[in-house]
C-alpha cells in the first residue's frame, strides 16, 4: 500500500473545525485529541495521517508534495501564493482583511505617503496598488493593532474576525479588503499520481458542507 494521504492542518483557530469535518466524515481523530506533543498523527482506516503546523508551513509542505493536502486560511494563501490547487472553500474559520485606523481618523486626508503596518504585506501592497496609491509598508510580527497607537503607521491591515480587538484599542475598519475562510489545497502531483483517493475524499467534503441539514 502507498504511504497514508498526509493532510496538513493549521494549528489553533481552524484545528478544531477541521478535525470536526474529519469526525464528521467518520474518520477516527482520537490520536489527535490525545495528541500531547506529537505533530504527525495517525488516522486509522482511513489510510491517512494528520500533520499539525503553522498556516505557512502547511503551504511549505503541500507545495514541497510532502503532504498531498491542507487545510488553511485564505488570508496565508493571499500572502504567500504558492503552486497548489485550492480545491475547497470549506467555510469555517470566517473573517475577513481590513484597512483599519484609529476611530474617527480620516485615514485617506491629506498628501503625504501614508505608512501602513501589517502581517500580511503582499496583501497589503496589491490592495494599495489596485487604489493606484503609494504606501509605506512595515511587517509587523503580531498585535498589529499597537502600531497606529504607538505612532508607527497611519493604518493597518489586519485580519478582523469579531472585530473585538479593534474596538478595545479604539480603531475602527476604514475598507474592507478581501473575504477570509478556510481552504481545502493539494499538491498538483499528488492530485495526479492519488487522483482516484484525493478526488473521494473531495467528494465526500464537498458533500458534507453543501448539506443544509449536516453543516459542521
Ligand atoms: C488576529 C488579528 C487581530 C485579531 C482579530 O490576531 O491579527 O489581532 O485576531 O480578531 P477579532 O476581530 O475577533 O478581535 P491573533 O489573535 O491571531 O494574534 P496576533 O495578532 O498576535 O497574531
Amino acid at each position: 500500500m502507498d504511504r497514508p494521504i498526509r493532510i496538513a492542518l493549521t494549528k489553533g483557530r481552524l484545528e478544531k473545525d477541521t478535525v470536526r469535518l474529519l469526525e464528521s466524515l467518520g474518520y477516527d481523530c482520537t490520536a489527535v485529541h490525545e495528541k500531547g506533543r506529537r505533530l504527525i498523527l495517525p488516522i486509522p482506516d482511513g489510510n491517512m495521517e494528520v500533520v499539525l503546523a503553522k498556516a505557512a508551513d502547511v503551504i511549505t509542505y503541500v507545495e514541497h508534495g510532502v503532504c498531498d493536502m491542507g487545510v488553511v486560511g485564505k488570508d496565508t494563501l493571499m500572502e504567500m501564493n504558492g503552486k497548489l490547487f485550492e480545491l475547497v472553500d470549506l467555510g469555517f474559520g470566517r473573517c475577513k482583511f481590513a484597512l483599519a485606523t484609529k476611530k474617527d481618523h480620516p485615514f485617506y486626508d491629506g498628501f503625504g505617503v501614508k505608512t501602513i503596518a501589517t502581517k500580511y504585506p503582499n496583501v497589503t501592497r496589491a490592495f494599495f496598488e489596485r487604489k493606484g496609491m503609494d504606501v509605506d509598508i512595515v511587517k509587523i510580527e503580531g498585535s498589529v493593532e499597537l502600531a497606529p497607537l504607538l505612532g508607527l503607521a497611519d493604518g493597518i491591515v489586519d485580519i478582523v474576525e469579531t472585530g473585538t480587538t479593534l474596538k478595545e484599542n479604539g480603531l475602527a475598519v476604514v475598507e474592507d479588503v478581501a473575504k477570509i475562510s478556510a481552504r481545502l489545497i493539494v499538491n498538483t502531483v499528488s492530485l495526479k499520481m492519488r487522483q482516484q483517493e484525493i478526488e473521494a475524499l473531495v467528494r465526500k467534503v464537498e458533500e458534507k458542507i453543501n448539506d443544509p441539514a449536516d453543516q459542521v
